[in-house]
């Protein structure tokens, strides 16, 4: 139990539910909410019951904590997340990785929806994080920005290996046993809510980006604040448009159904790599 001003209200509230401690956090993200369906005895913490806690108003986030196992791991899934564009503080945002951190969770495991920038990726791929450009962050946006709590981490965090390189080995061996193909690569946070126009799509592939999205990365470096383990995946429900008249355009419908086609295939390396810690 915590008594900290900020996050001791909401882990109370959840302790009058559970007393679970979980091993892990998996943060799921568009579309990917069912994977919090495979869990076995659940138990089911609504967001509304939570005090402090972000309300995702985005059609394909459920809001609901989802506490189970899953080979043989105690797990606590966020089904469904708050982002930048929906007028959240990056704090805000960061809170559940935070509540997460008084529950126990040493490992975080985050997912989103994602769009292809690097030319070799299709829509229904997987990539693995192996780094990150924090637009929202350079621009000033940075959950860490204000006085630092010294009780959960130190003022300068270093963000050479965001991605831990054990899980990510581990992610990757468990995707080749299973005969899965996924890259690895960089993402880019972008605030959106528009996607990216061509221009901006052509300039992250020169940058260095190979997918682009609007979450993950506050929650990255909230959870490197406190040492816990990350690990990410994207899944790429689309490429990036790069040309103008193009008679395609991203949409978030897409981003859901494709969402649906990748969660067996990452539901599977999710549950190798819950094995293997
Ligand atoms: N851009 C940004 N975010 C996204 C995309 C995209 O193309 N697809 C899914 N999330």
């Amino acid at each position: 139990m915590t008594s900290h001003p900020l996050y001791g209200p909401a882990v109370e509230a959840i302790r009058k539910v559970t007393d679970r401690v979980p091993d892990v956090g998996l943060v799921l993200g568009s579309g990917l909410g069912v994977l919090a369906d495979t869990l076995t005895d659940r138990v089911v913490v609504p967001y509304e019951d939570i005090p402090g806690w972000p309300k995702s108003t985005v059609h394909g986030h459920s809001g609901r904590l989802v506490f189970g196992t899953l080979e043989g791991k105690q797990v606590v899934c966020q089904q469904g997340r708050a982002h930048f564009y929906e007028g959240y503080t990056p704090q805000q945002i960061t809170f559940p990785i935070r509540v997460m951190h008084f529950l126990g969770v040493k490992t975080v495991i985050l997912t989103n929806a994602a769009g292809g920038i690097n030319l070799s990726y299709e829509a229904g791929d997987i990539m693995l994080l192996n780094d990150h450009i924090n637009f929202i962050g350079m621009a000033g946006a940075n959950p860490l920005v204000g006085p630092n709590d010294e009780t959960l981490g130190e003022r300068f965090i270093g963000m050479s290996t965001p991605y831990d390189t054990s899980l990510r080995a581990a992610a990757k061996q468990v995707a080749s046993d299973l005969d899965i193909a996924i890259h690895e690569g960089t993402y880019a946070c972008l605030a959106g809510p528009t996607f990216e126009s061509p221009a901006e799509v052509r300039m992250l592939r020169i940058i260095g980006a190979d997918a682009v999205g609007m979450s993950t990365v506050h929650e990255v470096l909230v959870a490197r604040h406190m040492n816990m383990r990350v690990l990410a995946f994207s899944a790429i429900t689309n490429k990036g448009i790069d040309v103008v008249d193009s008679p395609m355009d991203a949409n978030h419908e897409e981003v859901l159904e494709t969402g649906k086609v990748i969660v067996p295939k990452l539901s599977a390396i999710l549950r190798g790599v819950l094995a293997r810690i």
